[in-house]
């Protein structure tokens, strides 16, 4: 019985009331003559005598607390009323700021590197996000037991035994555009391919099992390394201020050759560190081959970006998965 009353006593405490009619509800559910708090009395009679006295007590500090609450509601309400009302009386207030939504901060940064790379030149285009294991794998010049391929990276949407039935999987990352591209179209080409990838990876801080990259493709007669670098320098001057920290470190892909990797400096002077935002190279021939693209007469730059590391950069957050839990302390930092 006593637990009962507490679960009223919680109830009426925790209501809430915002018009007349929901008040109306409130006095008929709890304070009217039928109401929960009367027909409670109404069982007093059954409880052992011993209990009696602490029982009827609850009731009767549960029937203050339901009166209490309504009075309360009730002048709320009413004050509410009446500022409503002085301000339709004086239509010289301010209004109040109306709450708008905005932007994700990826979309915001994303929108910010088209913007840049717009005005480089480049195009857009985009593929799927299920790939077949050719253009997400073959065609880019991964030999065939490289650890990429494997399940603890990479999640398979179809894997088969049936050597005319390829592997379906969640593309690992947007270089299979790449291969979309020049399919079908003749060079020149100089595109941007913006979306999500996924892999196969523990969730922390650091990294998450979906995230996004910018892949970029540039092919032509006689484009070179100096076309590549000069590009990414302007990128990030442009998108960080031309006071950027950045350096340029070789690397491999199986894709290009040579390859290279930019870092950023993040973080202050004395107490930073450098943090990757892309893998980048020349088009490995064997991969313009695989896409129908004469490897004697062009040559090409391509890279893939990290949007998070981007905005993570851009925006001094130190952690990946707050851009995923739509947390809307987090969302309405970026209005
Ligand atoms: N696909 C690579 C990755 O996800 C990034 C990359 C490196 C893309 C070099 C490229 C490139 O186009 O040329 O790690």
């Amino acid at each position: 019985m006593i637990d009962q009353i507490k679960d009223l006593t919680n109830e009426i405490q925790s209501y809430a009331v915002s018009t007349k009619d929901e008040l109306e509800a409130f006095r008929l559910e709890f304070l009217s003559r039928n109401g929960r708090v009367q027909s409670m009395f109404k069982n007093l009679g059954s409880v052992p005598k011993e209990e009696r006295g602490a029982v009827g007590k609850a009731m009767n500090e549960a029937k203050q607390l339901a009166q209490s609450r309504f009075d309360n509601l009730k002048t709320k309400l009413e004050s509410t009323d009446q500022q409503v009302k002085a301000a339709i009386d004086d239509i010289t207030l301010p209004a109040p700021e109306p709450i708008i939504g905005s932007l994700h901060p990826l979309t915001q940064t994303l929108a910010e590197m088209k913007n840049i790379f717009y005005r480089l030149g480049f195009t857009i285009a985009d593929g799927p996000e299920v790939e077949d294991d050719f253009h997400n794998f073959t065609a880019l010049n991964f030999p065939p037991n490289h650890p990429a391929r494997d399940e603890q990276d990479t999640f398979f949407v179809r894997k088969s035994d049936d050597p005319n039935m390829m592997d379906l999987v969640l593309r690992t990352h947007t270089s299979p555009v790449q291969i979309r591209l020049m399919e079908n179209t003749k060079p020149p080409i100089r595109s941007i391919m913006p979306g999500r990838v996924y892999r196969n990876e523990a969730v922390s801080p650091k990294s998450y099992f979906l995230f996004h990259q910018v892949e970029a493709l540039y092919v032509d007669e006689n484009v070179s390394v100096a076309d590549l670098k000069e590009t990414l320098i302007t990128f990030v001057k442009l998108m960080y201020g031309s006071n950027v920290k950045y350096r340029l470190r070789p690397g491999f892909f199986p894709f290009t050759e040579p390859s290279l990797e930019m870092d950023i400096w993040w973080g202050s002077e004395k107490d930073g560190k450098w943090l990757e935002i892309l893998g980048s190279g020349m088009v490995d021939p064997n991969v313009f081959t695989a896409a129908g693209v004469d490897p004697e007469k062009y040559t090409g730059f391509a890279w893939g970006m990290g949007v998070e590391r981007i905005a993570i950069l851009k925006y001094g957050i130190d952690d990946i998965r707050t851009f995923y839990e739509n947390d809307i302390r987090f969302l309405e930092q970026f209005n």
